[in-house]
């Protein structure tokens, strides 16, 4: 009998030894994502297709900007773009806090420009250390490496702003699982944008679209065979909201739009008097980035209807809004 206990004793030891030797290998040899020696010149050309992806397709001024959440689709405070200090936590339904860092100068001065590119294509910092994917890297991972240059010319910019911020904290597993995320680039070139469809799709991943827009599991994986159909559901203080469907379903939103009035339902956000709308509590307000992409450009939104169009077509009748009661 004592054998046993022992043989046992021996077996669990042998597994726990195991498996922390596999936890402490995931910590400290993964993300392994090289930094690419690179400089990035900074010229005119740069800063203003950089300055239209951040601000309006990419969204990198949502998130790492002070958002006035008590308005409508929550514009950011002028004045704070890039200090960062956005949290996403287990409120939103995030599996730990993830705080937006400070992009300014203030914040990333001392990084290469090799270390910002590998930060935002495949979201490990400057440590070595991984992002968690509400930094949407899995997206900006593919995006052609022209446009991320520009990104980054344009960050650097960015009126520095000193704004010392908390580390994000991610729950168990996810400490561990987030090493094995990150991946290198794997940019496409930017489609002509003549070819409306291949060059909607390249924006509509560009700016995230399905991320928000295809329902995920409890554990961030997408669903398969659901993608643009909507659904994910967001917890805000006036209850839940959820995207809608994208597809051409005929019982999603797409089917009732033309390209028009879809150019035209992102614009009506571009007028000054619409950006800062007061939502009173518990009414209705939502985390899709209104403001933000109203300043894309017709031909830009176009091209991204013309995608969806494209599109599978999904059944997935979404109830938008239930109050809190
Ligand atoms: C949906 C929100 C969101 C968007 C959009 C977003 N970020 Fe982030 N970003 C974050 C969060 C949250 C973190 C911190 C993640 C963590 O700590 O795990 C982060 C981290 C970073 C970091 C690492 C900084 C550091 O000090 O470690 C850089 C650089 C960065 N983002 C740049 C960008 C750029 C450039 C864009 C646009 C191309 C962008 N981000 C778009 C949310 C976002
Ligand atoms: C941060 C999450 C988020 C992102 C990113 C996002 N959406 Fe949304 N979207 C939502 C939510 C939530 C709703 C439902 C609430 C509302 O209508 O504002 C919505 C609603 C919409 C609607 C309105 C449909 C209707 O009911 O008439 C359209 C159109 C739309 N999104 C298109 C897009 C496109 C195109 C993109 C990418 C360029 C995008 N969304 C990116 C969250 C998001």
């Amino acid at each position: 009998m004592k054998k046993v206990f022992k043989i046992l004793g021996l077996v669990s030891l042998t597994i726990v030894v195991g498996v922390i030797g596999f936890l402490t290998y995931l910590k400290v040899a993964l993300p392994n994502i090289p930094v690419k020696d690179i400089k990035v010149e900074i010229t005119p050309e740069r800063i203003e297709r950089g300055k239209y992806l951040a601000y309006h397709v990419s969204l990198c001024m949502d998130c790492h900007s002070t958002r006035i959440w008590t308005e409508f689709s929550g514009p950011y405070q002028p004045g704070t773009e890039g200090k960062g200090g956005e949290v996403f936590n287990h409120d939103l339904g995030f599996p730990g806090t993830y705080v937006a860092k400070n992009i300014t100068p203030a914040g990333i001065k001392d990084w290469t420009d090799g270390e910002i590119y590998r930060a935002i294509t495949s979201g490990v910092n400057r440590t070595g250390d991984p992002l968690f994917p509400v930094m949407p890297y899995l997206y900006y991972n593919k995006m052609d490496t022209e446009d991320i240059y520009s990104i980054i010319a344009f960050i650097r910019t960015l009126k520095p702003i000193e704004n010392k911020l908390p580390a994000s904290v991610p729950d168990f597993p996810l400490n561990f699982i987030m090493h094995t995320i990150p991946k290198p680039a794997e940019p496409t070139p930017k489609p002509n944008p003549s070819d409306k469809v291949a060059y909607g799709a390249y924006l509509c991943n560009a700016s995230g679209c399905k991320e928000c827009h295809t329902k995920s599991d409890n554990r961030g994986n997408k669903l398969p065979g659901m993608d643009f159909a909507g659904g994910f559901e967001f917890k805000l203080p006036g209850g839940i909201v959820r995207s809608t469907n994208l597809t051409p379903d005929p019982e999603g939103q797409l089917i009732s739009y033309t390209r028009e009035t879809f150019i035209e339902k992102f614009k009506a956000y571009s007028d000054s008097t619409q950006i800062h709308q007061k939502v009173a509590p518990g009414e209705f307000n939502t985390p899709m980035p209104w403001t933000m992409y109203a300043g894309m450009n017709a031909e830009d939104l176009g091209a991204i209807y013309d995608y969806l169009k494209t599109v599978k077509p999904v059944k997935n009748v979404v109830e938008k809004f239930t109050p809190t009661k």
